[in-house]
């Protein structure tokens, strides 16, 4: 996915446009360019990150009051200089950024050759550049109108802003299943594929919507239109973040700034819903929708990546302590496989950026079937949280590591509480118990916190094992989940390969990998299947694997089998995946940092994942 800025003001805009850059990176970061209009427009772009475009146009002229600016991550077309944005089109009138996919580019691409158009690129965005100034100039029509009309023969996705070398009054911008905010200053317009580079400019934002084109224009108010041609009125809503929630603020990286903002984002995740005093947990998104979910046959809960593991942690909580039945499905399988979906099942779709393409895909399929579609979404104003029946919002703050930490842990408290809500309404646990779980509830940040405390032996075990080739994560009931994401997280940062397993599977496959070389971490914390985990702890070092195990503190069974613990403070078996996954979190971060790889832009991976 790409991030993409523009700029329109009274200001020089190329300052603006690189800082707003550098806050995208984290969406793409395998070529970035600018395009700038003074008398002329000039684009500017290069391979690699945002720095190497900064260095690119040391000795070159960068002024202008307007321009457009681009980071890429590669869907066509290989990360090389012809393929980044912004792409010019064949007269070099018209310039363009785009992130998304035109799945129709090959047979427009095809006209447009027979038109006379030559192509530099392998990309579908130079298709889009070409086919908006052949419409310009064959209809005689306004860049505006070319660019609406083009857009009505595009099948995909795309957030674009457009250029035009003869109008240093005018950018054009639009979106389809990509995501773009309108910023509105004092007398300056910004455009970015989210408000991290609008929020030091301005807190009014417009949200533009799916099949929407804005026209923004110097010193006169935006206008919108839909592609189908209808008049829209700007809806300008004011912005609640904080930038110093934007910065590291002092950690090396994102990723480690992020783990430990892990106890104030459960709190804020917890805000104003778990009342325990009260005895009641209210979840105000999805009020209306409560007794879909209670007399619901059963919840599909459909996400991918860490998303889906925060599912399973759903799966557990739902079956266990509201009975209502669960799957959870990766959305990229979900969608292509004719799921049998009933009017009275209850969707729940979760995903950090709300913006991944397979959940959103697999979210209109179950909508088109008549299913509730409920959103647990980080970012507000995101495709998934609009295209969702209700749904609530993780409030974890923005989460600028790849690897995600703090969206994961608020998901699945957010799916506690949707569980234990579920209970209270179903009277699945008895008063007392619940009311007990609510008080257990509120002090897991000051645990979390807790958790956070075990630095030392952290770095030490990750000292003792960065340079295996392969760790084996084992778990079960919910612990099982919490496995898979200790695994996923090790093998996205530090390039180790990993895997999570259920622990008594161990015996179908896995075991037959380990030997006095091959690092497992348990989780085996003592409540549930503890015995049994025990007893898979007894058969890896039977066969003299090492053992990390993350225990419940005060353990002394454990303790006497494994090579290395890391104690975790007791809790309610269904919120140990809110502790036992931080020293997982930790020891992969300090694993990748040991190793010297670049912790918050992994290679090959990117933020939000908006192609399938
Ligand atoms: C990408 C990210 C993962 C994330 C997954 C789902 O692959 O690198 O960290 O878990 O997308 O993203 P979502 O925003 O839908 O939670």
């Amino acid at each position: 996915m790409c991030g993409i800025v523009a700029y329109l003001g009274p200001k020089q805009a190329y300052p603006i446009l690189i800082n707003g850059l550098r806050r995208l990176e984290y969406r793409g970061y395998d070529s970035a360019g600018v395009a700038l209009l003074n008398s002329k427009l000039n684009v500017y772009k290069t391979k690699g990150k945002v720095a190497d475009l900064e260095e690119f146009v040391r000795d070159v002229d960068i002024s202008g009051t307007i321009g457009i600016a681009h980071t890429r991550w590669a869907t066509h077309g290989e990360p090389n200089y012809a393929n980044a944005h912004p792409h010019f089109s064949q007269s070099k009138n018209i310039a363009l950024i785009h992130n998304g996919i035109i799945e129709n580019y090959a047979p427009l691409r095809k006209e447009l050759e027979t038109r006379g158009y030559k192509f530099e690129s392998n990309t579908d965005t130079e298709v889009l550049t070409n086919l908006i100034e052949d419409i310009k100039i064959n209809e005689n029509v306004s860049l505006f109108e070319a660019v609406r009309i083009a857009l009505n023969q595009v099948i995909g996705a795309y957030a674009i802003v457009v250029i035009d070398a003869n109008d240093p009054n005018s950018l054009i911008a639009a979106r389809k299943g990509s995501p773009l905010v309108i910023g509105i200053g004092k007398d300056d317009y910004f455009v970015a594929s989210d408000a991290t580079p609008i929020i030091e400019h301005t807190k009014n934002v417009v949200y533009l919507d799916e099949e929407e084109i804005a026209l923004i224009k110097r010193d006169s108010d935006l206008k919108i239109k839909t592609i189908r041609n209808k008049e829209k009125t700007p809806y300008i809503q004011a912005l609640e973040m904080n930038l110093s929630a934007l910065e590291k603020g002092g950690f090396e990286h994102f990723m480690l700034k992020e783990i430990y903002e892990q106890p104030s984002s459960i709190r804020d995740s917890m805000r104003g819903r778990l009342h325990a005093e009260a005895g009641s947990v209210s979840l105000g998104g999805i009020i209306d929708y409560e007794q879909k979910m209670v007399n619901a046959s059963r919840i599909i809960i459909v996400a991918c990546g860490t998303s889906w593991h925060a599912g399973l942690v759903g799966e557990y909580l739902f079956e266990d302590i509201a009975r209502i039945p669960v799957e959870v499905e990766y959305a990229s399988e979900f969608r292509y496989r004719n799921p049998v979906i009933y009017e009275s099942d209850v969707v729940i779709a979760i995903s950090q950026s709300g913006e991944t393409a397979d959940t959103l895909a697999a979210i209109e399929l179950a909508k088109s079937k008549g299913a509730t579609i409920l959103g647990i979404c980080n970012v507000v104003g995101s495709s998934i949280a609009r295209a969702t029946h209700a749904g609530s919002y993780t409030h974890a703050g923005p989460e600028i590591g790849v690897a995600s930490t703090k969206a994961f842990t608020a998901q699945v408290t957010l799916l506690t509480l949707m569980a234990l809500r579920m209970a209270q309404l179903k009277g699945t646990l008895t008063k007392s118990r619940f009311i007990q779980l609510l008080h257990e509830m509120e002090r897991i940040p000051e645990k979390v916190q807790k958790t956070l405390e075990v630095s030392k032996k952290v770095i030490e075990i990750a000292e003792q094992f960065k340079d295996v080739r392969n760790f084996l994560y084992l778990g079960r009931g919910y612990n099982f989940p919490v496995a898979l994401e200790g695994a996923l997280k090790l093998k996205e940062i530090s390039y180790i390969h990993a895997e999570g397993y259920p622990a008594a599977e161990m015996k179908h496959g896995p075991i037959a990998l380990i030997d006095e070389e091959m690092p497992v971490v348990f989780i085996a914390t003592n409540k549930g299947t503890y015995d049994k985990v025990v007893s898979n702890i007894q058969e890896v070092k039977a066969r003299k694997g090492k053992v990390i195990a993350i225990v419940t503190e005060g353990d002394v069974t454990v303790r006497g089998m494994a090579d290395y613990v890391i104690e975790i403070p007791e809790t309610e078996e269904m919120f140990v995946p809110l502790l036992a996954t931080i020293p997982l979190q930790k020891l992969s971060y300090h694993i990748a940092v040991m190793r010297g790889c670049n912790v918050d832009q992994p290679r090959n991976l990117a933020k939000s994942v908006t192609v399938e």
